[in-house]
């Protein structure tokens, strides 16, 4: 992956390590959260992990170019977004920004 500049409006928060593989999000811990950052359409993706439904962890459903799947009921959430596609969950997760800048992972707090 390639190092991007991270626009200096944002609030970052530098996690250590590589960026995901694809196929392969992690979690961080940002600020207690824990947002999943997966390698998506040869860039990065980053959202809050808590599905807004019934809490299951969105790292361990299924990743598209567009979209997550929560693992449990099914929720699909648009990655741009964060909206729900479809139900049971109703309220959207949150998205952030994130980039890579060859030494760390800056995702947005
Ligand atoms: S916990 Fe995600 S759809 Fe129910």
């Amino acid at each position: 992956m390639e190092a991007e500049t991270a626009p200096s409006e944002v609030a970052w928060w530098p996690a250590t390590g590589s960026p995901p593989e694809p196929g392969a999000p992690i979690v961080v811990a940002v600020d207690g959260t824990d947002v999943a950052v997966a390698a998506v359409a040869g860039g990065l993706v980053a959202f809050d992990d808590t599905c807004t439904h019934r809490m299951c962890p969105l790292s361990e459903g299924v990743l598209d170019e567009t979209s997550v799947t929560c693992p449990c009921h099914k929720s699909r959430f648009e990655l741009a977004t964060g909206r729900p596609l479809n139900g049971p969950a109703t309220e959207p997760i949150r998205v952030r920004r994130v980039s890579f800048d060859g030494t760390q992972l800056l995702i947005e707090r």
